[in-house]
C-alpha cells in the first residue's frame, strides 16, 4: 500500500531563466560540528510584514527599527512605493513617509511574488475609501484563501468585487463603518487586516475570535503608537474605536519567536550549549515546553537570552499545531526533523494549514524514517541521518532542512535556497559565526547530483 506521504512535485521552472531552481545557489553543510555563543535573533519577518503595510495607515512619517533584511521585507517595500510612499533604509532601520499615496491598486508583479502584500487592502480602504489588491494565490503550503478578510471588511460597509484576480473593494461616502465581527477561525491575517481597517473607521470594530499571535499585538502597539485606539490585542476579543488620522510614530518591532525557535533546535540537534536571543519569553512558551518534553533543557539566561543545554538522550512526544497560545504551525518543520532523531514514536499533526508536510519526503532522503497519513506525520526515531542533496519547497521546511544538516553525517547540499532567503536573515553567516560548518555556493559543486523530488523517484 503506498504511503500517502505527500509528494513533492518538480521544482516550479523559473519563469525567467526558463532553468530548475537547483541552478541556484545552494547550501552545503557538513554535519557533527558543536555550535556554541550566542545565535542573534532579527525582528520578526510576520511582524515587519504586516507594520510596514500598516504604514499606510500615516499620514505623516515613520520609523521602524529592528526591520529585518529578508527578501519579503524588500518585496513589501515595493508595494509601498508603488501606492506613492517614499522608503528610505539604514540596515534594519526603515522611514515611511506616507504623506502622499497616489494610488490605490497594487501592481500584480510585485504582489504576485509576496502574499503578504494582501495586508495592503485594509489600510488602503480605510485610507483611501477605495483599494485594488490582486488576489493572492495559494502557496506551498495551502489554499490561503482570504474570504474572512472580504466578508469582514464588507460588514464594515465595503463593496467588493473579485475579477479578473483583482480583489476591488470601494466604501460609498468613503469611509468604512465600525461593525462587530465574529471570525469563523482566528486567521492572523484577516484579524491584521480588520485591525488596520478599523483604525480609520467611523465608530467602533469588535473582533470575535480574534488572533492571539504576537504579531497581532506588535501591530496593535505600532499603531496605537501612531494614535489608534485599540484594546484586547492579545486576547479573542479586539475592541477598536477609529480615528480621523493617525501621526507618525518612532516604533521598534518584536524579536522574531520563530527564527529564535529555530536556533534552539539548532542547538539541541548539534548537542551545543547555546545562547539564542534576544527572546521575549512569552513569546515561546510552546516551544520551549516541547523542547523540555524530548529532554532538552531550556535555561532563562537575563531577561531575554534564552539558553539550550542538550540533555544525554531525546524522547519523542506528540505535537499538534493550533492558534496562538497552541504550538506554532511555523515551528512544526523544524520539530519534526529533531523528532526524526529522537527516540521511539512521535505523531506531528498539522492542523493549520493543508499541506505542510513536503519537508518529509525530503527528510526521508536524509533517513528520516517518517510516514504521513492525512495531516499526521508518524516519526520513529533512528540513530543517525546521512547528508544528500535534498530540495528546499517552503520558507519552514528550507529550516528543517537546514537543521538537518547540521545533524546529518557527511554533506547535506540544499536546493531551492530562494525559499529560506524569504525569512532568515543571514542564516548561515549566523551558523558559521557558532560553529557550523556551512557555506553558500552560487553554484552547486558538480559532484552534487541535482535531488530527485520523491516526484521523480515514484
Ligand atoms: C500568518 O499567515 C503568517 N504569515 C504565517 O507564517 C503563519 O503560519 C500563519 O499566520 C499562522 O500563524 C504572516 O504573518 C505573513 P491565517 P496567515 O490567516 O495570516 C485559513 C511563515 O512561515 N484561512 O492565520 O495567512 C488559512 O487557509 C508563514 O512565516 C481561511 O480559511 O494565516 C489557514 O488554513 C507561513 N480563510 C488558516 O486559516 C481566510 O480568510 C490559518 O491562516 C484566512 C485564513
Amino acid at each position: 500500500m503506498l504511503e500517502d506521504t505527500a509528494i513533492n512535485p518538480l521544482p516550479e521552472i523559473n519563469p525567467v531563466s526558463g532553468s530548475l531552481p537547483t541552478d541556484g545557489p545552494v547550501l552545503e553543510i557538513w554535519g557533527g560540528h558543536r555550535l556554541s555563543g550566542l545565535l542573534p535573533v532579527s525582528g520578526a519577518k510576520n511582524a515587519a510584514l504586516v507594520v510596514l503595510a500598516a504604514t499606510l495607515l500615516c499620514s505623516d512619517e515613520c520609523r521602524l527599527r529592528n526591520i529585518p533584511e529578508l527578501v519579503d521585507v524588500g518585496r513589501m517595500v515595493q508595494v509601498l512605493t508603488s501606492l506613492g510612499l517614499k522608503c528610505r533604509s539604514q540596515g534594519t532601520v526603515w522611514d515611511i513617509d506616507g504623506r502622499t499615496v497616489d494610488r490605490a491598486e497594487a501592481p500584480y508583479e510585485i504582489v504576485s511574488k509576496l502574499r503578504a502584500s494582501f495586508f495592503a487592502i485594509g489600510p488602503l480602504i480605510a485610507r483611501m475609501g477605495e483599494a485594488r489588491v490582486p488576489l493572492p494565490g495559494g502557496c506551498a503550503i495551502g489554499a490561503r484563501p482570504v474570504e474572512l478578510h472580504v466578508r469582514g471588511l464588507q460588514s464594515m460597509g465595503a463593496l467588493v468585487q473579485i475579477e479578473g484576480g483583482i480583489v476591488h473593494a470601494a466604501v460609498p461616502g468613503g469611509r468604512l463603518k465600525g461593525a462587530r465581527i465574529y471570525l469563523d477561525y482566528p486567521s492572523v491575517g484577516a484579524t491584521e487586516t480588520l485591525m488596520m481597517a478599523a483604525t480609520l473607521a467611523d465608530g467602533e470594530t469588535v473582533l470575535e475570535n480574534a488572533a492571539r499571535e504576537p504579531e497581532v499585538v506588535d501591530l496593535a502597539n505600532f499603531c496605537r503608537a501612531m494614535g489608534a485606539e485599540i484594546r484586547g490585542a492579545g486576547t479573542d476579543t479586539i475592541t477598536v474605536v477609529g480615528r480621523d488620522r493617525l501621526h507618525g510614530t518612532d516604533y521598534a518591532i518584536v524579536p522574531d519567536r520563530i527564527e529564535a525557535g529555530t536556533f534552539l533546535i539548532a542547538g539541541a540537534i548539534s548537542d551545543s550549549e547555546l545562547s539564542v536571543g534576544p527572546v521575549v519569553p512569552e513569546h515561546m512558551t510552546a516551544t520551549v515546553a516541547k523542547l523540555e518534553a524530548i529532554g532538552v533543557k531550556i535555561i532563562q539566561d537575563g531577561a531575554d537570552v534564552l539558553r539550550v543545554v542538550p540533555g544525554d538522550r531525546r524522547i519523542g512526544t506528540d505535537i499538534e499545531t493550533l492558534p496562538f497560545p497552541g504550538f506554532p504551525t511555523d515551528m512544526q518543520a523544524q520539530f519534526t526533523t529533531l523528532l526524526t532523531l529522537s527516540e521511539g514514536s512521535s505523531v506531528v499533526t498539522e492542523t493549520v494549514f493543508e499541506n505542510r508536510m513536503r519537508h518529509v519526503a525530503e527528510l526521508k532522503r536524509l533517513g528520516a524514517n517518517i510516514r504521513v497519513k492525512g495531516r499526521n506525520a508518524i516519526i520513529e526515531g533512528v540513530p543517525f541521518l546521512s547528508g544528500a542533496p535534498v530540495m528546499a519547497t517552503d520558507l519552514r521546511a528550507s529550516a528543517a532542512l537546514v537543521l538537518a544538516g547540521l545533524a546529518a553525517r557527511g554533506k547535506t547540499t540544499i536546493f531551492g535556497l530562494h525559499h529560506l532567503d524569504r525569512g532568515y536573515e543571514r542564516l548561515e553567516f549566523k551558523l558559521q559565526n557558532a560553529g557550523a560548518r556551512i557555506e553558500r555556493l552560487d553554484t552547486p559543486d558538480s559532484q552534487a547530483p541535482v535531488p530527485e523530488t520523491a516526484a521523480t523517484l515514484s
